[in-house]
């Protein structure tokens, strides 16, 4: 039986959509099992990572755990403990959703995870993805309604990459020994600045798309108008300066490598998802 955490998120459910396709044994934990909507034949588990009896029952008779927790400064209090529900409970196997760049700076969200899940005395996998392509729809609601699309990043690029492809490395990394002890920092195939997949969906809807650049100290305003929590908005606003420095300029061969082929280019997600920026 292999626990996915984080089941109804971009990665999760993903995941569980190509585990339940291969007729394995699959758990999902949502802390809404009435809202979660999984593939027929998974088992859906209430539970919460603040409450530790709820992640008992999720790990019981588990072999494997794909751990992701959403990002921010509760990642490091979840990774740890889910870990520990999973190591009481004798899981075999752990892969871990981490983030590119989780060894940079001692205060990364997915740093203490990290070296939990590699002390855990578990088997391990850990994937450092760099910016979803999904993160892309975000803007879809401005470009339906022909809007200007915030831009945080500047002209910053950073190896932009398929959330398929994270899925599918996380599923080889769940049901073969292969990538047992592996890290895999996993990028697209090219950099990627705001402005460049925004011409990207500019070519592919045959239209243009207004843009609106939006300096740090208003991102920070807006953020903490929205009523998100001030550690978490400037830890956001951390990431974001380090991709605004180019730190995130970054491409890796870890998709070829854990899975033998190149990774999918931004192209290819925005024909699959361009229903998602067209006004019906
Ligand atoms: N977006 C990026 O560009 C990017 C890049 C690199 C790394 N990452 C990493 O990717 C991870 C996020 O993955 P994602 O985007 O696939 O997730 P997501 O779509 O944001 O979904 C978050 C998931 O976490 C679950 N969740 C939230 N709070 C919970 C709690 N208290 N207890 C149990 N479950 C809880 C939610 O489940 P329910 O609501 O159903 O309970 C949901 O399934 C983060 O760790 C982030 O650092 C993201």
């Amino acid at each position: 039986m292999i626990l996915i955490t984080g089941a109804t998120g971009t990665i999760g459910s993903e995941v569980l959509r190509r585990i339940a396709a291969r007729g394995e044994a699959v758990r999902a934990l949502t802390r809404d099992p009435s809202r979660a909507r999984t593939p027929p034949g998974v088992e859906v588990v209430a539970g919460d990572f603040d409450d530790p009896a709820s992640l008992e029952r999720a790990v019981s008779g588990v072999d494997g755990v794909f751990l992701v927790a959403p990002g921010g400064p509760s990642t490091e209090r979840y990774d740890l403990a889910v870990l520990a529900a999973a190591r009481s409970a004798g899981v075999r196997k752990v892969v871990k959703l981490s983030s590119i760049g989780a060894d940079a700076t001692d205060d990364h969200w997915h740093r203490t995870g990290e070296q939990a899940v590699r002390a855990g005395g578990m088997s391990w996998t850990l994937l450092r993805p760099s910016a979803f392509a999904g993160n892309a729809l975000q803007w879809a609601a401005a470009v339906r309604a022909d809007e200007p699309v915030p831009n945080m990043t500047g002209t910053a690029a950073q190896g932009v990459i398929d959330p398929r492809d994270i899925a599918e490395v996380a599923v080889e990394a769940l049901v073969s020994a292969k990538h047992e002890g592996q890290t895999y920092t996993l990028t697209g195939p090219e950099l990627l600045s705001f402005p460049d997949q925004i011409a990207r969906l500019e070519a592919a809807l045959g239209r243009t798309i207004k843009t609106v650049d939006v300096p740090l100290d208003v991102v920070r305003e807006q953020m903490l108008a929205s009523g998100m929590d001030g550690e978490m908005v400037e830890s956001r606003l951390r990431g974001l300066k380090i991709i605004r420095d180019g730190g995130n300029a970054v491409l890796t061969d870890g998709v070829e490598r854990a899975l033998g082929r190149p990774p999918t280019d931004f192209g290819a997600w925005v024909l699959d998802h361009l229903d998602a920026f067209v006004t019906n």
